[in-house]
């Protein structure tokens, strides 16, 4: 059996993220404090509505902010993973550009729309074409440090998103949930770290009940996103297919594909219910019932709930462990978590065809 405690246990990891995910408290302290100082040079209430521009792990960071305070925002906000913007957004959209390569070709065709629109435009970036094109146009820009994998980057996408939502005034004032969040933060790092081992690792032993089988994650309102943030870390890091989905919606239709006789797939299927302790009673109804009726169809079901007290807490409880699971179930897998070659590749691919002369409005 493969061991993950040791220092051999992580030869493994070629890019050290690992390692990386430790530096997660120094991550949040720079990047909110980035994203506190940089100029905004339009007022607060010029914002009428909100829209993050990305793709992957540059984008999901939009859905987890906003997963975690959907019922506290004064104003409407998408997150838009497209190559065209949508015709609402306008003069009055803050648009936050988040590309962590600041490459990422549906990002700057959004980048270019939104200027056209005269939109109030920031840019969540590392560098690359967005930050160049930004500087040149005087627009904002939120500088994260180069060198990362942009997933090994959420935390530093993820704050400045939580920070301009506040500087905006869109939601109640953050400073004690990003207080809170940077305890959170620190704890799951103390708990889940390599050098705690695995019979007491709640990560390392979720990865091992995880191996050999395909998983499912399910998630709601708040842990929603969190469930497809797993569900990419387990695909990029563990190199494994995941599912994700989200009640109340699977209950209207996925369930029953886990019912009558089982097939070869659900036989396979660990499902992972993520749950918030403030789910709505119905959602929480909702996990239970499921939970009876897809049981028996499954490998295994495991129910894991989000601890704290804000929002970000809890949804950054939830995000720490899965990224530490997806990282040790790489080892177990014996594949390196580091490099992406099928994103590579295909961003490759693309960049050969010629961006120019395959992108590009109609008509
Ligand atoms: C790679 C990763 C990807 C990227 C995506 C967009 O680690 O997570 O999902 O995030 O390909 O690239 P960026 O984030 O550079 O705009």
């Amino acid at each position: 059996m493969f061991g993950l405690d040791g220092p051999e246990a992580l030869a493994g990891d070629s890019l050290g993220l690992l390692p990386g995910l430790g530096g997660s408290v120094a991550a949040l302290d720079e990047s909110r404090a980035a994203a506190e100082a940089v100029e905004l040079p339009f007022p607060a209430d010029a914002v009428t509505d909100i829209a993050l521009c990305g793709m992957g792990g540059s984008a999901i960071a939009g859905d987890l902010v906003l997963g975690a305070y959907r019922d506290r925002l004064h104003k409407p906000m998408s997150v838009v993973r497209d190559y065209y913007l949508p015709g609402w957004i306008g003069e009055g959209t803050l648009v936050m550009l988040s590309s962590y390569s600041g490459g990422t070709e549906e990002t700057l065709t959004c980048a270019m729309q939104a200027l056209e629109r005269n939109s109030l435009c920031v840019a969540i970036t590392s560098g690359g074409k967005l930050a160049s094109f930004y500087a040149q146009e005087g627009v904002p820009v939120v500088q994260l440090p180069p060198g990362l994998q942009p997933r090994a980057a959420l935390i530093r996408l993820l704050a400045p998103v939580a920070v301009l939502l506040d500087r905006i005034g869109a939601v109640p004032p953050l400073a004690g949930d990003l207080a809170e969040a940077r305890e959170t933060v620190a704890a799951s790092v103390a708990a889940l770290r390599p050098e705690v081992p695995e019979a007491e690792n709640p990560a390392k032993q979720l990865a091992r009940a995880l191996l050999g089988g395909v998983p499912l994650l399910w998630g709601a309102e708040l842990t929603a996103p969190v469930a497809v943030r797993w569900k990419g870390q387990i695909a990029e890091n563990a190199k494994l297919p995941a599912f994700a989905s989200a009640l109340p919606e699977l209950d209207h239709n996925e369930i029953v594909g886990f019912s009558g006789s089982p097939s070869d797939l659900s036989k396979l299927t660990r499902l992972i219910m993520l749950r918030d302790p403030r789910n709505h009673r119905q959602v929480q109804r909702r996990f239970d019932l499921t939970r009876e009726l897809v049981e028996g169809h499954v490998d295994s079901v495991l129910s894991i709930t989000a601890e704290g007290e804000s929002p970000l807490a809890r949804m950054l409880d939830l995000v720490m462990l899965g990224d530490y699971v997806s990282l040790y179930l790489a080892l177990l897998r014996g594949v390196d978590p580091g490099p992406v070659e099928a994103i590579d590749r295909l961003k490759d691919r693309l960049a050969q065809t010629g961006y120019g002369r395959t992108a590009g409005a109609e008509g």
